[in-house]
């Protein structure tokens, strides 16, 4: 199935202090993702689009791990209800989801980068998407997992990939990346790791017999498509 193979990603939201936020400018237009110096080579200095990017990469993983913890609150009493045995395999994921966040918020709070202004309306729809896949039952829970780590996963991918062109961009310049964007990498990298991992249980634990699957699934990856396309802008 093309989502084993396919890695997407989904997105959403978050902002409280949304109209300081945005009259707050990003940091990242200034500072240079630099940390310790660790080796005598010179940094790769990023340039304006580059710098951009990442502002708008942690903008949309902060919301979308946002919305997957509502996701995995809302789902998890019904699922566990019904199949007591899955109560740890759901909290191993919230946990990593819970994780995710906690990430992504420092991550966000550090680079001064403005949460996504949709925020009130992914918590909506996180919140129903997690309840309603949870009343269908199981499988469609499963589903709706197997579909937004899909997303997910490609979309952390791209941004691995992105840095990585960077990574081979600054050595062909004799140069290499900063500390701390060699660390934001790694950590897209585990992080998008994770979120494969959380398909993969969601297919072991029969994501493919929902029902009505095709139509389900569909619209939770353009849902998450689109969550994301507005969420890398507002
Ligand atoms: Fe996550
Ligand atoms: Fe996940």
């Amino acid at each position: 199935m093309s989502s084993f193979t396919a890695l997407r990603a989904h997105r959403s939201a978050y902002s409280r202090p949304l109209l300081l936020g945005f009259l707050a400018p990003s940091t990242l237009h200034h500072r240079q993702y630099h940390a310790t110096p660790s080796s005598s080579k010179p940094k790769y200095i990023l340039n304006q689009k580059q710098r951009e990017f990442l502002d708008s990469a942690l903008r949309v993983n902060q919301a979308g791990e946002l919305a997957a913890t509502l996701i995995y609150t809302a789902q998890t009493p019904q699922v566990v209800r019904s199949h007591p045995h899955l109560r740890p395999l759901m909290k191993h994921m919230y946990d990593q989801e819970a994780g995710h966040l906690s990430t992504f918020n420092q991550m966000i709070a550090k680079h001064r980068v403005r949460p996504t202004a949709m925020y009130p309306v992914w918590e909506v729809a996180a919140t129903f998407l997690g309840w309603s896949t949870g009343v269908m039952g199981r499988e469609a829970a499963m589903a709706c997992t197997e579909a937004v780590e899909t997303e997910i996963g490609t979309h952390y991918n791209d941004q691995v990939r992105e840095i990585l062109s960077w990574e081979a961009d600054a050595e062909s310049r004799g140069e290499e990346l900063d500390e701390e964007l060699q660390d934001m990498l790694a950590t897209f990298r585990r992080i998008r790791d994770e979120e494969l991992e959380h398909l993969d249980h969601a297919v072991e634990n029969d994501a493919k017999e929902a029902r009505p699957y095709d139509p389900l699934v569909n619209v939770i990856r353009l849902g998450c498509q689109t969550a994301i396309k507005i969420s890398e802008r507002v």
